[in-house]
């Protein structure tokens, strides 16, 4: 058997027609920029989500720069983040003049660990960015409280998340300002770059749709510094089509998980599956366990034909890029653990039950 990992060429199949129909729409009109088709995605990402405000975006690394500079980030502050997650969390805050500031995780979801977060409070402390790491929210209700108690803006990277919730509520609404990527191989990709931000403030959203375009408030007229941020017209017409379908989609990835859950429930220490707090539901981005002597299982794997991948090697605090920071090996001794024994296996909506089983039986 030969696995696909995210199988989006199936999924380009099954909805060729009308993807390559809408596409060859936005070429014959050519309205590539800001064309009806955004508008009409930025309502219906509304309506999915029940966030006031969805603002589509050029990626989801960009939705975080939006929404750090819509918060006004500058050189001096203090954010506060995960540092097992992927680079374009903390990298942003770099890019601000910022300084990241990390906090070790939770060892059942992998998510930041509020906990461990007023030790590292300071006067210079601006903002906190829980990951929902795989596609599932941070312990929402305990960073709001810190957040609260010492007037903190919270911003959700939920790259990973979007249709995710946490008591009831869909990821867009949590935190002061949620992002999302449509990166391809996210759980709703476009066919490119893509992203989108989401609040329920109306400054705030009004800061945001302005930032995006270089910060004009009237055309050639600048009221901030801004960035070339928009989502293009062709990205927002392949996610019109897709979010149709993404509740089946998500749906399908929670029966795969449960699938893989249910065959991979023995009783092996090697293994250590999936945990998803009762409060909250996971996109599913990943499926992803931890095991022991992850490179040569990786290799016997790839050659059964099943595919696995990494989600995160090396903690950011290790990372060459941040050496500037301080940090050392030791910091942080869950996300170190984590990263050199977690492994993600094949997800998407198309995964056959034959494959979920011959996946597990090879494991
Ligand atoms: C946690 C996280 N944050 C941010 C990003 C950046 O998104 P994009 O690739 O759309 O810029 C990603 C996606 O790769 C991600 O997984």
């Amino acid at each position: 058997m030969k696995i696909d990992f995210a199988n989006l060429s199936y999924q380009h199949n099954l909805y060729k027609e009308e993807i390559e129909a809408a596409i060859l729409k936005v070429a014959r009109t050519c309205n590539f920029i800001m064309g009806e088709e955004v508008a009409q995605l930025e309502k219906s990402l509304q309506d999915f989500t029940g966030a006031k405000y969805a603002i589509s975006c050029s990626s989801g690394t960009d939705a975080l720069l939006l929404a750090m500079m819509a918060i006004g980030i500058q050189p001096g502050d203090e954010v506060i983040t995960t540092p097992f997650t992927f680079i374009a969390t903390a990298e942003t805050i770099a890019l601000l003049g910022a300084k990241p500031v990390f906090v070790d995780i939770d060892e059942k979801t992998y998510n930041i660990d509020p906990s461990n977060m007023e030790a590292v409070i300071t006067q210079k402390t601006k903002a906190i960015i829980p990951v929902s790491l795989y596609g599932q929210p941070a312990d929402m209700d305990a960073i709001d409280d810190i957040a609260k108690k010492y007037g903190l803006k919270v911003i959700i990277d939920g790259a990973q998340s979007f249709g995710s919730t946490y008591k009831g509520k869909t990821d867009s609404n949590l935190g002061d300002i949620s992002c999302t990527s449509f990166f391809p191989a996210k759980p709703l990709g476009c066919y490119g770059d893509g992203g989108a931000v989401f609040t329920n403030d109306d400054l705030i959203a009004e800061k945001i749709k302005s930032l995006r375009i270089h910060g004009q408030t009237k055309r050639y007229y600048h009221q901030y510094v801004g960035i070339g941020g928009r989502l293009d017209t062709i990205q927002a017409a392949v996610l019109n089509v897709k979010l149709k379908y993404y509740p089946a989609d998500l749906k399908r990835r929670q029966e795969a998980a449960t699938k893989y859950s249910e065959k991979l429930k023995v009783k092996n220490e090697k293994l250590v599956l999936p945990f998803v707090d009762e409060h909250t539901t996971s996109a599913w981005a990943q499926y992803s366990i931890r095991v022991k002597d992850r490179e040569a299982l990786q290799e016997r794997l790839k050659d059964k034909g099943v595919p696995t991948a990494v989600h995160y090697p090396m903690p950011l605090h290790l990372q060459a890029c941040f050496e500037y920071l301080g940090y050392k090996q030791g910091d942080f001794p869950i996300a170190e653990r984590v990263s050199q024994e977690i492994m993600s296996l094949p997800m998407n909506p198309y995964l056959r039950d034959e494959e979920i089983d011959y996946i597990c039986n090879q494991l």
